[in-house]
């Protein structure tokens, strides 16, 4: 009979050696606050950076997730979001899961900074001017000849854009300015 609560131990031990360890929090370094791209601009966004069916695309600091699903859903490319903010990465990972998305499109929980974006054709950015001076040298020495850039209202550092283009007015009153770089 005593034999019961030693194996009832033993099995429990057993599971729980068997729970998938809870991830630690990324380190990382707050670049801006989540403050969401209106659809209509990130559709100028996808279409200013020209992103075609099959490539690859990375939105650094993803917030909800609306970028990466319009590049994966209207786009129809590979689409991957960074974001250090763990209440965004469920809703967003959520949002790809409900949409049928999760073949084409992911969220990374981590830092911008610690990523690669080797093979990235578009990567698309919504952080603070000073955040931009941090991401600009890691995209020189990682992004290949041709990858184009694409940054909502803050320009990269001393980066020339190809295009820059102003939306007067995004249906809510509010003027956005996009920077197209192609490297
Ligand atoms: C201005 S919001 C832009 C959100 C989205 N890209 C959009 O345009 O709708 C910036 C996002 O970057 C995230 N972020 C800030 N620093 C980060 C870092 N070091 N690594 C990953 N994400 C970061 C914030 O949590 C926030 O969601």
């Amino acid at each position: 009979m005593f034999l019961k609560p030693l194996v009832l131990a033993a099995l429990c031990a057993a599971a729980f050696a068997q729970q998938p360890a809870v991830p630690a929090a990324p380190a990382g370094e707050k670049l801006a606050p989540y403050y969401p791209t209106p659809d209509i601009i990130v559709d100028r966004m996808l279409a200013l950076g020209e992103l075609r069916a099959g490539e690859s695309m990375f939105d650094l600091g993803s917030g909800d997730g609306r970028i990466v699903v319009m590049a994966a859903r209207k786009y129809h490319a590979d689409a991957t979001g960074v974001e250090l903010d763990q209440d965004l990465v469920r809703q967003s990972s959520a949002k790809l899961r409900s949409l049928g998305l999760t073949g084409t499109a992911r969220i990374i929980y981590g830092d911008i900074l610690k990523q690669n974006y080797a093979a990235a054709n578009l990567i698309t950015v919504y952080l603070l001017p000073e955040s931009n001076l941090r991401v600009q040298p890691m995209l020189e020495a990682q992004l290949k000849k041709g990858a184009r850039v694409v940054a909502h209202d803050f320009p990269i550092g001393n980066w020339v854009p190809a295009k820059t283009v102003t939306i007067p007015d995004d249906g809510e009153g509010r003027s956005h300015t996009l920077y197209l770089y192609i490297r």
